[in-house]
C-alpha cells in the first residue's frame, strides 16, 4: 500500500489525534485533504461542478473531510447547515449519506437572498432554485428541510431547535456577534457525542500556507467555543475546525 492509499484509510479519529497546531503540520494537512479528494471520483466530481459554476465557497480539501464527518456518522443522523447559500454541503452530506447506506436528516438555515455582513458580499440568484439544481445534479431527492431567514432571529432560532442535530455547521453571517449568537444558539442543539464545525475560523491557530478565515469568526470562537468546556477541539484544516459534544 503507497502511503497516498494508507492516508486515505485514516479516520476523523485517527485525524484527531494526531493533529498539530503548528505550521508545517498544517500546511502537510490541508494539501493531503486536496490530493485525496482529487482521488475520490465522488468528491472530485462534485467539487468539479461546483467550482465551475461558483456554487459554493470554502477549500477543496473540505471535501475529505465533510467525508471523514459522514463515515463517522451512526446508520441515522441528522445535520443542521447555518448559512447556506447554493446547497453544496447540504447536497454533499446527501450524497456522502446515499452513497454509505445512511438515513440523514438534513436541515438549512438560509435567507435565500444575497443577505450579506460586514465582510462579504453574495450575487443575486434564485437560491431555492439553485440548491434544487445541484440536488437534481447528483441524483438526489430534495429531502432537505429549508428553515428561511436569519440565523439570529428568535423565531429562526426557536424553529431550529425543535430537534438535537448530529452535526451543526456555522457558516453564515461573520460579524462578530452573529457568530456568538450562532454558537451560543446552535452549538446548543449538538448531540452527545455530536460535531460542531466551524467554518472561517483558524486565525489563532498556526495554520501554516492556508487561508486563515475570517478574524471576527475567529474571535467569536476563541473567546465563546473554545473555553466551553463541554466540547473538545479536534482539529483544523485550514479555515474549517472541528469539534466534538464531550
Ligand atoms: C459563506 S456563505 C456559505 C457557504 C456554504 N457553506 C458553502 O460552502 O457553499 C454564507 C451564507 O450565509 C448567508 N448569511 C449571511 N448572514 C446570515 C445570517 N445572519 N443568517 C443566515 N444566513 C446568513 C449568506 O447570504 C450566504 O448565503
Amino acid at each position: 500500500m503507497n502511503i497516498m492509499d494508507s492516508l486515505a484509510t485514516s479516520t476523523l479519529d485517527d485525524w484527531s489525534r494526531c493533529w498539530e497546531n503548528d505550521n508545517d503540520y498544517n500546511s502537510w494537512f490541508h494539501a493531503t485533504a486536496t490530493i485525496l479528494t482529487n482521488q475520490d471520483s465522488l468528491l472530485k466530481s462534485h467539487r468539479d461542478w461546483v467550482e465551475a459554476r461558483d456554487y459554493g465557497f470554502g477549500d477543496r480539501a473540505f471535501h475529505h473531510i465533510w467525508k471523514l464527518l459522514v463515515d463517522q456518522m451512526p446508520s441515522n443522523f441528522s445535520f443542521l447547515e447555518i448559512g447556506v447559500f447554493r446547497g453544496q454541503v447540504l447536497s454533499l452530506i446527501a450524497l456522502l449519506a446515499m452513497h454509505t447506506n445512511r438515513k440523514a436528516q438534513i436541515y438549512g438555515l438560509t435567507p435565500l437572498t444575497n443577505y450579506r455582513d460586514r465582510c462579504c458580499t453574495y450575487p443575486v440568484s434564485e437560491y431555492e432554485k439553485d440548491i434544487e439544481t445541484i440536488h437534481s445534479q447528483f441524483n438526489l431527492l430534495p429531502n432537505y428541510n429549508l428553515i428561511v431567514g436569519a440565523s439570529q432571529e428568535r423565531r429562526m432560532i426557536d424553529e431550529a431547535s425543535r430537534r438535537k442535530y448530529t452535526i451543526v455547521y456555522i457558516d453564515g453571517g461573520h460579524d462578530y456577534e452573529t457568530v456568538v449568537s450562532d454558537i451560543v444558539s446552535y452549538g446548543a442543539l449538538v448531540e452527545h457525542r455530536g460535531y460542531l464545525v466551524m467554518d472561517d475560523s483558524s486565525n489563532h491557530l498556526n495554520i501554516g500556507n492556508c487561508w486563515p478565515g475570517l478574524e471576527p469568526v475567529s474571535r467569536a470562537v476563541r473567546n465563546i467555543l473554545e473555553p466551553d468546556s463541554t466540547f473538545k477541539h479536534l482539529f483544523a484544516c485550514g479555515h474549517l475546525r472541528v469539534f466534538r459534544r464531550k
